[in-house]
């Protein structure tokens, strides 16, 4: 890759900022600034080429800085830099909502804008309320989420989320009437299975029990990530997300995908729900909409839920939600570019097709010593080490570090390390990836 002299960018001051999802003190002491990008790559501020194994945070799918997206939203801010969609409309935002619904699974073919993946689950959320409301159902306001689900920071997403670390400190502010499913993932059973695991579909029949204890009456939605990212990359077993989908069905309850890292390609499909064939009533995405190039978030309903909401007399609003910066002209330009480039380079199957490679590569780990599992789908993969006796997450933190400092960004979370790479990348770059990961794992203690 081109390198180009790299600006003086190192602050002076590292105070200010308090970071977020950062140990602050520990990064201060250490800085790993990045000041540019192209492509596959980053670059420090000190000028070093870093392979972007996870896309950014999940979200870069098209690859680093396209021009084409820069350009559009150029174009916009000096067009009409913001307009507002609250009683008052601008026609990319139409544009947009079409553009989507017809990527989308069948019927889901309605969509609201937000800013965030958070915002798009505590949007979603609210809508399942509303949607029962409407129907006369007002009592159905109970939801389920699952362990180790990771649904944004909002009180919603909180809530339903089931990550520890995210609770603890707020566990009286969660929302009232949450249960939680059983996560899926199973080591014991499904340790190094190669796609989706065969073991665990009846996991979902838990919802059954939630169902017998609290009444369908009384149950809004269920919302669960296709795939969990944020927790270390936990698939769901063949046959689980039908299962739920039935249940769901069975019960009157709203079936939530939150597909914010799933969604635009990840999975080989636009969305999960297409790669799963399985379709929820909303779908809560965000990050590779624009690439994440500017914040966007986007629900999608099954149009019999918007639907729902169209009756009474035509001039009250029906839905009291919404954010100023929802279908944001420059966001919305942003998106229309990054749809473009997904369609001109086939970016939304690729994963499919480079997913053979992808596993092969991931799964030339097992057998390294102190790994314990290695899972992957479409081009996501996670690598699970065997945490140091009463140190949980440090050495998967340390590999991290020394990927690194090795040219190679890769996630941790607890004792997983997880990638999620642009969805442009080449077999050589799968190859330095995992290599380099492999000497890393190999010369840790
Ligand atoms: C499944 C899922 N939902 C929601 C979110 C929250 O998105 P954001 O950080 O844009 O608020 C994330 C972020 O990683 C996510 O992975």
């Amino acid at each position: 890759m081109n390198a180009q002299p790299t600006p003086a960018v190192l602050p002076v001051d590292l105070d200010a900022f308090w970071m977020p999802f950062t140990a602050n003190r520990h990064f201060k002491a250490n800085p790993r600034l990045l000041a540019r990008a192209k492509g596959m790559y980053y670059w420090t501020a000190d000028g070093r080429e870093v392979l972007d194994g996870v896309a950014g945070l999940w979200c870069v799918n098209a690859g680093h800085c396209r021009a084409e997206i820069a350009d559009a939203v150029a174009q916009q801010l000096n067009t009409m830099e913001f307009a507002p969609t609250f009683q008052m409309g601008h026609p990319i935002a139409f544009e947009l909502a079409s553009r989507l619904a017809q990527l989308a699974p069948p019927s889901m073919d309605r969509v609201f804008f937000t800013n965030s993946g958070s915002e798009s689950v505590d949007t979603a959320l609210k809508i399942a309320l509303a949607y029962h409301r409407v129907r006369g159902a007002g009592q159905k306001t109970r939801f389920i989420g699952r362990e180790k689900g990771y649904h944004g920071v909002g009180f919603g997403g909180m809530s339903v989320g089931g990550m520890v670390n995210n609770r603890k400190t707020f566990s009286t502010a969660m929302i009232n009437g949450v249960d939680h499913l059983p996560h899926t993932l199973d080591i014991a059973h499904n340790a190094f299975s190669r796609g989706l695991p065969h073991w665990g579909a009846h996991l979902a029949n838990e919802l059954e029990r939630l169902i017998a204890l609290h009444d369908a009456s009384n149950i809004a939605a269920v919302i669960v990530e296709p795939i969990s990212g944020s927790a270390g990359v936990i698939l769901p077993p063949v046959g689980y997300l039908k299962r739920l989908r039935e249940i769901c069905d069975k019960n009157d309850i709203l079936l939530i995908f939150d597909e914010v890292i799933t969604g635009f390609g990840r999975v080989g499909q636009p969305f999960a729900a297409q790669a799963f064939d399985v379709v929820p009533d909303l779908m809560t995405t965000a990050k590779g909409l624009t690439n994440g190039a500017i914040p966007m978030g986007a629900v999608f309903a099954k149009r019999k839920v918007y639907e729902a909401f169209m009756q009474g007399p035509e001039s009250v609003i029906e839905l009291f939600h919404g954010y100023t910066y929802s279908a944001h002209p420059a966001a919305c330009a942003a998106a229309l570019a990054t749809l473009d480039i997904y369609a001109r380079e086939g970016l939304l199957s690729r994963a499919a097709t480079l997913s053979p490679v992808w596993e092969d590569a991931v799964h030339s780990l097992r057998g390294t010593a102190k790994v314990i599992d290695v899972r992957n789908y479409g081009l996501i993969a996670a690598v699970e080490l065997e945490p140091r006796p009463g140190k949980p997450g440090t050495r998967a933190f340390d590999v991290f570090l020394k990927c690194f400092e090795r040219g190679v960004m890769v996630r941790q979370t607890g004792d997983v390390i997880a990638m999620s790479p642009p969805l442009i990348i080449e077999p050589q770059h799968i190859t330095r990836l995992v290599e380099t990961l492999g000497e890393v794992i190999r010369g840790i203690d």
